[in-house]
């Protein structure tokens, strides 16, 4: 089955404008990760247009942080990014170019910190790739080593409402361009379909400059839902073992927030 979801991250400056408030809720997270963690080698698996890494470069550690995405123009915009950085940043930075259900790096076994944060998880939509992501994983972190995913709880009123025909239009956010030249305007619907467990999300972007113009485009994408049983049995089915799991970014138990962040590890010894 084709599923969608190329068209809406090719439009990178537009995604950069509309995450900057979810980093205010999560880089925190990711910063007292690697502080509690200390890791030497970190891999960010979907790390998009680096929205997260480039902070995380700046945190207290020396570690190496490698990205890898499936979309090149994401990984344009964070090289970009990289290159207006200090030498010393730049150096402990290696982007690639790949599919996280089947990646090969050169440091295979030696990382101590894998993560997939933000619901990037929700583009593994097949069973099989979502067992080749962690499988592959697994043989990419060293003993001992950390794999933390972070996705969303599926809210049962929600998707109940995207069974209905027609769908409720959300406005999801009003963002002001930097410099003033536009107001962006963020709709979406979406459609549930309960047995693939997948979310088809039409993403409607409209934008009013202040020259009197507008422009709009539609996008889509598609999200798989996990359920936590099923995203705890991905974990141990493929070798870890469950340490910890926060419900929110403010490492609240699970059951309290309304994500899942799972801490998954591998086995010290074989
Ligand atoms: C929600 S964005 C998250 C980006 C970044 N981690 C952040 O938090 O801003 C999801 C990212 O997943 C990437 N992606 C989707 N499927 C992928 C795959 N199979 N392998 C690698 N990256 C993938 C997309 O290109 C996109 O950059």
């Amino acid at each position: 089955m084709p599923y969608a979801m190329g068209e809406y991250y090719e439009q990178v400056n537009d995604y950069d404008l509309e995450y900057q408030s979810q980093s205010e809720q999560d880089l925190p997270f990711w910063r007292e990760l690697v502080m509690r963690y200390t890791p030497s080698r970190v891999l960010e698996l979907a790390c998009g247009s680096g929205r997260i890494g480039l902070e995380l470069l700046h945190a207290p550690g020396n570690f190496v942080l490698e990205g890898l995405d499936i979309e090149q123009g994401m990984l344009d915009a964070y090289q970009r990014k990289l290159a207006r950085e200090p030498e010393e940043i730049q150096q402990r930075a290696i982007l690639h170019h790949g599919d996280m259900c089947d990646y090969d790096l050169e440091h295979k076994g030696q990382f101590d910190l894998i993560f997939l944060p933000f619901n990037s998880i929700c583009h593994l939509y097949e069973i099989e790739q979502q067992l080749c992501a962690f499988r592959t994983t697994y043989e990419h972190l060293a003993p001992g080593g950390h794999f933390v995913v972070d996705t969303f709880l599926p809210d049962i009123d929600y998707l109940s409402d995207a069974l209905n025909r027609p769908s409720t239009v959300y406005l999801e956010d009003e963002i002001e361009s930097p410099d003033g030249e536009f107001t962006m305007l963020l709709y979406t619907t979406r459609k549930y379909d309960p047995h693939e467990q997948l979310q088809h999300i039409t993403w409607t972007h409209e934008k009013f400059f202040e020259s009197g113009e507008n422009e709009r485009y539609l996008s889509k994408l598609d999200m798989h839902l996990f359920f936590p049983r099923e995203l705890q049995m991905l974990f141990i089915s493929t070798g870890f073992s469950v340490e910890a799991i926060y419900g929110d970014y403010l490492w609240k138990p699970f059951g309290k927030g309304s994500r899942q962040i799972v801490v998954g590890r591998k086995p010290k010894h074989n």
